[in-house]
């Protein structure tokens, strides 16, 4: 696992920026894994910059996202499909049938899963999947158990994610109970994976990533399977 720690939320946005857009350089029609959160705000900020600067283009860029609040309507303001549009594809030249996310409308959340995976495949796999971690030590909303999924599914959030995410709604009741989400197969299945982790509050699940033991209990600890993960993350995060 390559770590990469930085002075402050900048930096970690400018780091994982490099990466991508060397990611893009390399494969202009690129498979982006994309995660919503407040973390990646930076790095998408970065992307409308140097876009709307004419250094790089997204034109054959092609996205999935890592999850979904479920059920939630797309043009829902809660939504993730609503937030990638805001914080990255209207401000960008990314062709947006081009972008995916899992579709929080779907009747029959198994049958979305299975629709997910082979979009995936059909896309040629994720080449580059970018990652935040909870204060729970889920990546996506892969929450700590005794058994995860490999695939995507729907799932419940636990109280404590609830808790986390309330800070977007107007009450902790608002916040959905349920979201679909990529699997740990469809995430470690990704070529590179880069994860980042800001502030103090991400210490512990941060330690328990980077102490090379593997448990279901603390789901971003399995990426140490995984042969190319790198971690950006500030001071507070490593330090607490
Ligand atoms: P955050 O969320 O970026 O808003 O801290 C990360 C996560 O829950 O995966």
């Amino acid at each position: 696992m390559n770590l990469i720690v930085c002075k402050n939320y900048e930096e970690v946005s400018a780091e994982a920026a490099k990466i991508v857009f060397e990611q893009i350089k390399q494969k202009p029609d690129s498979v982006l894994g994309l995660a919503t959160g407040s973390t990646p705000e930076g790095l998408y900020a970065n992307m409308i910059r140097a876009n709307q600067a004419g250094e790089i283009s997204f034109r054959d860029v092609r996205t999935v996202n890592l999850d979904e609040y479920y059920p939630i309507r797309p043009e829902n303001d809660q939504s993730y499909r609503y937030f990638m549009n805001q914080k990255l594809f209207l401000h960008i030249d990314i062709d947006r049938s081009n972008t995916h996310v899992p579709d929080g409308t779907a009747a029959d959340p198994q049958k979305e899963g299975l629709r997910y995976e082979q979009l995936i495949s059909d896309l040629g796999g994720i080449d580059l999947q970018v990652l935040g971690i909870g204060q729970n030590g889920h990546i996506g909303f892969n929450e700590p158990d005794t058994e995860l999924d490999a695939i995507t599914h729907k799932t419940d959030l636990t109280p404590s994610t609830i808790a986390v995410n309330s800070r977007f709604f107007a009450s902790e009741e608002d916040v959905p109970k349920q979201a679909l989400t990529m699997g740990m197969r469809s995430i470690l299945n990704a070529r590179k994976i880069i994860l980042l982790a800001c502030g103090k509050e991400k210490h512990t699940a941060l330690q328990h990533l980077l102490n090379g033991k593997i448990s279901t209990h603390w789901p971003a600890s399995l990426l140490n399977l995984h042969s190319d993960v790198t971690v950006i993350c500030d001071t507070a995060a490593r330090e607490g």
